[in-house]
């Protein structure tokens, strides 16, 4: 099969397109076969902290056909629709065909494409385990996502009104139009405004992207209001990981969110977007060749949602 395979000797992208053995599933596995796979901060963290696969194939969230299955599947048989986020199951999704454990993976939607069914699993989930596990949003809620124009923003912006909340986004310039048709009631150009400097009050901020001084994020928030530390540059990572706990005195949380694939979560949000509620935001598509093309892009951190590689 064609795949994408990661080799340290390969410079400067060490992402190699090349024909390898296609996988055997085991009893407990399905083998599918890939339409679609999207990229994650997660690939190219992962390949800059030397955390490497161990089939040295990256991309996590996949949406595929069942071509077969093991003896001990119960649920899935060839054939089937699926998507799923692998990344806490080897990743693997930048080739032809993967095998995965059927916990991976729930069943796509007919009226889900393969495209949106790969960019919605890792950053859709991310967004809902902030927002309804971290912060417990509740109708009325108001909320700041800083970093609202990416994979996992632009999910949140549309989660955020699912939930009957009032979303105000942070975005540079060319993002702001975007943010406002995904449901934002208010946009922060960070370009030009600086919303530490302002006056409003949030009862959930989710920092999702930028470097901003824990302070000033606790300050921005209103009594009782909880900041939910999601990504971002690797110093607001360790800033907050390392001190968001002393600050969480008082009515204010300062806490961190580590997203887990869960299947009911995945089951929940292709629920909302079969129904046309959320709707993944895709930036731009590539096919598996120019693989590190797209992972060279979204490197540079300022996709507008989700990068999709279409593989058949
Ligand atoms: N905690 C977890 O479990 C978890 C799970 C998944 C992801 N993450 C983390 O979440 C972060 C976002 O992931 P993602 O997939 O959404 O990334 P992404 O798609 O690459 O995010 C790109 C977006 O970030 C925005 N951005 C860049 N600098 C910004 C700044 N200073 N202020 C506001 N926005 C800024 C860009 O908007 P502009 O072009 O408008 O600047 C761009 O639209 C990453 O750091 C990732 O590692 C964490």
């Amino acid at each position: 099969m064609k795949a994408v395979v990661y080799d340290k000797k390969n410079s400067p992208d060490r992402l190699v397109f090349c024909d390898i053995d296609k996988p055997v599933p085991d009893e407990n596995e399905v083998l599918i076969k890939i339409h679609a796979v999207s990229l994650n901060a997660a690939d190219y963290r992962s390949i800059k902290m030397g955390m490497i696969p161990k089939r040295k194939i990256f991309g996590a969230d996949i949406a595929g056909r069942i071509e077969s299955a093991g003896k001990n599947i119960a649920f899935f048989k060839p054939g089937d629709e699926v998507l799923g986020d692998l990344g806490s199951y080897g990743f693997g999704g930048l080739a032809e065909y993967v095998t995965a454990p059927e916990k991976a993976l729930i069943m796509k939607p007919g009226s889900v494409s393969f495209e949106e069914g790969a960019a919605l699993p890792m950053a859709a989930m991310t967004a809902l385990q902030a927002l309804r596990d971290k912060a417990l949003i509740k109708k009325g809620d108001r909320v700041l996502i800083v970093g609202c124009s990416g994979g996992v923003g632009t999910f949140a912006l549309q989660l955020a009104r699912y939930f009957e909340a009032s979303a105000t986004g942070v975005c540079s310039s060319g993002n702001v139009q975007q943010a406002l048709s995904l449901g934002a009631d208010h946009v922060i150009d960070y370009k030009k405004d600086d919303f530490t400097k302002m006056k409003e009050r949030y009862n959930i901020i989710l920092g999702i992207n930028g470097n901003y001084p824990l302070l000033k994020y606790r300050k921005a928030l209103a009594p009782g209001g909880t900041y939910v530390m999601v990504g971002g540059s690797l110093s607001q990572i360790f800033k907050s990981l390392t001190l968001g706990w002393i600050l969480s005195s008082g009515s204010k949380k300062m806490t961190s969110l580590a997203a887990k694939a869960k299947q009911p979560d995945l089951e929940f949000l292709a629920k909302l977007l079969e129904k046309g509620i959320i709707k993944p935001v895709i930036d731009r598509r590539y096919t598996l060749e120019q693989a590190a093309e797209a992972m060279n892009y979204i490197k540079q951190g300022h996709s507008a949602g989700k990068v999709v590689i279409n593989i058949s």
